[in-house]
């Protein structure tokens, strides 16, 4: 079956491919025709079903769509559904990353807690969306660790691999990131139509 990913985010798109081997899916880009969704919601939920939506009833095929984000305690959740764009629109991953530190100068390590959380929606033309969520907890470091993965990957430390994601390869963030475990229950929810 044929699935729109609908992201240009190249770490996302890496990401999906490798934890969606499992299907045989043949999952296309977003076609550069397609326009940019605003991303106007107030929960992650809002925006993955906004974008999942329009693309799939603008190319009449089936979409999957992504909206995700840090949620750190002490900015009571910020940057949340303004990930991508913390430091302005069209910021850079450094620019967001240095903004992040910046508004937590001067917090202990133990008041430093976070978690990635990724709203995935799955939509089909006619069809009702399916929505899940996955979420994945850790810790935002006073300093960049690792240079893989994309985002604010470097700060953020999990305790249970005891890295950053900035220092884990792709397959062992795919084993254990918000975006990870959320497709792990898309794949429990879909229909055997829909895995084919
Ligand atoms: P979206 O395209 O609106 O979903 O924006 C997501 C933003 O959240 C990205 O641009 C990153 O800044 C951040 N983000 C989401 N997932 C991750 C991740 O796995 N690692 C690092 N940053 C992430």
């Amino acid at each position: 079956m044929r699935v729109v990913l609908a992201t240009r985010n190249q770490g996302k798109i890496r990401e999906f491919a490798d934890t969606l081997s499992e299907l045989r899916w043949e999952i296309t880009a977003l076609p550069e025709s397609v326009p940019p969704v605003t991303e106007d919601g107030m929960t992650f939920e809002e925006n993955a079903r906004k974008k999942a939506e329009a693309v799939a009833n603008l190319l009449n095929l089936p979409v999957l769509a992504d909206d995700s984000g840090l949620q750190v305690d002490a900015l009571e959740g910020r940057p949340g559904v303004f990930s991508a764009r913390y430091a302005g629109e069209q910021a850079s991953d450094e620019a967001n990353n240095r903004k992040l530190l910046h508004e937590l100068t001067g917090v202990p390590a133990d008041k430093r807690t976070a978690r990635f959380v990724c709203a995935l929606a799955y939509a089909k033309p006619g069809e009702p969306t399916v929505m899940v969520r996955g979420e994945c907890e850790g810790v935002i470091l006073d300093e960049l660790k690792g240079n893989d993965g994309f985002g604010y990957d470097p700060l953020f430390y999990v305790p249970e691999a005891e890295k950053t994601f900035g220092e884990l390869a792709l397959t062992e963030k795919n084993r254990i990131s918000h975006r990870a475990r959320a497709i792990q229950t898309l794949l429990k929810v879909l229909s055997a139509e829909d895995r084919a």
